[in-house]
């Protein structure tokens, strides 16, 4: 899928956020092989530490599947660019090692990859001193 449909499910799909704490709204896609794409929101919690972030429950829609070898996420977020949190880099570096990371907000599309917002990740290749 291209960037800018991908762009368009992320649009959507933040329309469904949950966040009545923050009022911070996400949505992501995440393309999985063979075109496979599943969409998530934000879901805050009261118990604010049990949040969960937009591109989290994407990616956890698709592994939820069978799916396992993420290829690209879009991300929307809230009244600018939004780039993924620290946990959600660490969570997209387990599925992946060279994910594309799209990032749209109003007509403006960028696009990085993993390895320049996560330079020398941590991985399974680490546990085993690789
Ligand atoms: N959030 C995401 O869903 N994804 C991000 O990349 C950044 C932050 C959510 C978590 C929380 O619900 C709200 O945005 C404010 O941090």
């Amino acid at each position: 899928m291209n960037n800018v449909q991908l762009v368009e499910l992320a649009k959507e799909v933040r329309k469904n956020a949950y966040a009545p704490y923050s009022k911070f709204f996400v949505g992501a896609a995440a393309e999985f092989e063979d075109n496979n794409v599943f969409v998530g929101c934000n879901v805050e919690s009261s118990s604010y530490g049990a949040t969960c972030c937009a591109e989290r429950v994407a990616i956890q829609n698709g592994i939820s599947k069978g799916f396992r070898k993420l290829k690209k996420i879009a991300v929307v977020g809230t009244g600018n660019i939004t780039y993924p949190c620290g946990i959600c880099r660490q969570f997209i570096a387990e599925f992946s090692d060279d994910c594309k990371i799209v990032l749209g907000f109003n007509d403006k599309v960028v696009e990085h990859t993993l390895d320049s917002l996560l330079p020398y990740a941590f991985t399974k290749r680490s546990l085993d001193g690789i």
